[in-house]
């Protein structure tokens, strides 16, 4: 789906759409009404092959032009040229034009492509909206520095149509890599009893292996999401969830699933530990003296799957350190047999349990170290997959 806004540059719409249709894209435009002063609609459906939506309704039979519909036939909502005007009205989630309605119903990803003047595109209100589109997940393609239609010259021109069909070719290649590949997640806390109502558990939440979980199955994979007690719940219908309570638990889970996985993300804070004994009763306080709990190892899960590893098979970890973070990432990495470890620290704020961001550091086994800026969790399982697709290609997985 292609939504043209009036700027200049929605002459650019004929050869982009142009390629789209060569390249065996199924095309339909939506134009704002100021988008026709610009660009013709008969130009548009010739090329597109479909007819254009522009009104809610079509006023010479009723026919409704159904924005939910149009936002679940996409498989990509490009808005391009994207004016101050459209982007402001989408970061504020005004509704008040098909084109828009269609972006507030859009399940599929938004590009947006900005084109406007340099000193409206340098505006600390456009740079603001941007910002917050960002924020919400949808793609931004940099406009690119020229020759404006102002007679000025700075940075507002929309991008190429060329460049603009290889990021979205590139993307498409990226985001459905692992369409059909199975990816199996452990995510969440373990409990080890210690009587009927005592355990022994951690902080963690569950957040970033959930997310993760989303981000695998949205880009088409199957997904069993192994986790340990959480409240947390699964939208994607693609996610198979097994529920568990303690490592031993989440070990049998993910041993059982590990010889069909392609990709195995092992996110799960899992407890190193467990009480030797479990009580069958409720231990009662003693009056006097200290009470010791006897603790015996918990299997390790990644380590067990990384000695079984095929090797068409990729394994993440994680590692949520407080000190010497570099040195004990990289040396879980090789212990454990990961393809890559994803590092976060926390002395870094935002970062770790209970919280909705992460900031990252990704060491592959190779020896490259990438940093990522503080982003939201869903920002960063996007992060996380796209790394994962880059060693699953290498693979030829
Ligand atoms: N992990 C696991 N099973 C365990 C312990 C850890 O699968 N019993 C996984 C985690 O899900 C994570 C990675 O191993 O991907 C590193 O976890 P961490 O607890 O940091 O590793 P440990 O080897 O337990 O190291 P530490 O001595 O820091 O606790």
């Amino acid at each position: 789906m292609l939504g043209i806004t009036g700027g200049i540059a929605a002459y650019k719409c004929a050869p982009l759409v142009r390629e789209f249709v060569k390249r065996g894209a199924e095309v339909k435009v939506v134009m704002t009404p100021l988008a026709k002063q610009f660009i013709t609609p008969l130009t548009m459906a010739t090329l597109s092959k479909n007819p254009i939506l522009v009104d809610f309704f079509n006023p010479e039979n009723g026919e409704w032009n159904s924005h939910v519909n149009l936002g679940m036939w996409a498989d990509v909502y490009l808005i391009a040229p994207a004016t101050a005007n459209t982007i402001g009205k989408m970061a504020n989630g005004v509704a008040d034009n098909l084109l828009l309605t269609s972006y507030l119903s859009a399940k599929c990803p938004v590009f947006f492509a900005p084109a406007m003047d340099l000193d409206m595109y340098k505006h600390p209100a456009v740079q603001k909206n941007i910002a917050t589109l960002i924020s919400y997940g949808n793609h931004v393609i940099e406009p690119g520095t020229g020759f404006l239609a102002s007679g000025l010259e700075g940075k507002g021109r929309m991008a190429e149509p060329a460049d603009i069909f290889v990021i979205l070719d590139s993307f498409f290649d990226t985001n459905r890599y692992l369409a059909g590949k199975r990816v199996m997640i452990t995510a969440g806390p373990t409990y080890e009893k210690i009587d009927p109502v005592r355990f022994i558990g951690n902080y963690s939440s569950g957040k970033m292996g959930f997310a993760l979980a989303e981000e695998c199955a949205d880009r088409g994979a199957e997904v069993t999401l192994i986790a340990g007690p959480t409240s947390l719940k699964t939208v994607n219908e693609k996610i198979t969830r097994i529920n568990v309570e303690s490592a031993q638990q989440m070990y049998d889970a993910a041993v059982e699933n590990s010889s069909v996985a392609d990709v195995q993300i092992l996110c799960a804070a899992v407890a190193d530990y467990r009480p030797s004994v479990v009580a069958d009763k409720k231990i009662k306080r003693e009056k006097t003296g200290e009470m010791t709990l006897t603790l015996v190892p918990n299997p390790d899960i990644a380590a067990a799957l990384g000695k079984i590893k095929r090797e068409n098979q990729v394994n993440v970890g994680f590692a949520l350190e407080t000190n010497d973070e570099a040195t004990n990432a990289k040396d879980k990495c090789s212990r454990k047999n990961f393809d890559f470890i994803v590092m976060n620290s926390l002395k870094d704020k935002g970062a770790g349990f209970q919280v909705d961001t992460n900031k990252i550091t990704i060491f592959t086994v190779g020896g490259d170290i990438k940093e990522y800026p503080l982003k939201t969790k869903k920002e960063v399982a996007a992060d996380i997959v796209d790394a994962v697709v880059e060693i699953a290609k290498k693979k030829g997985l």
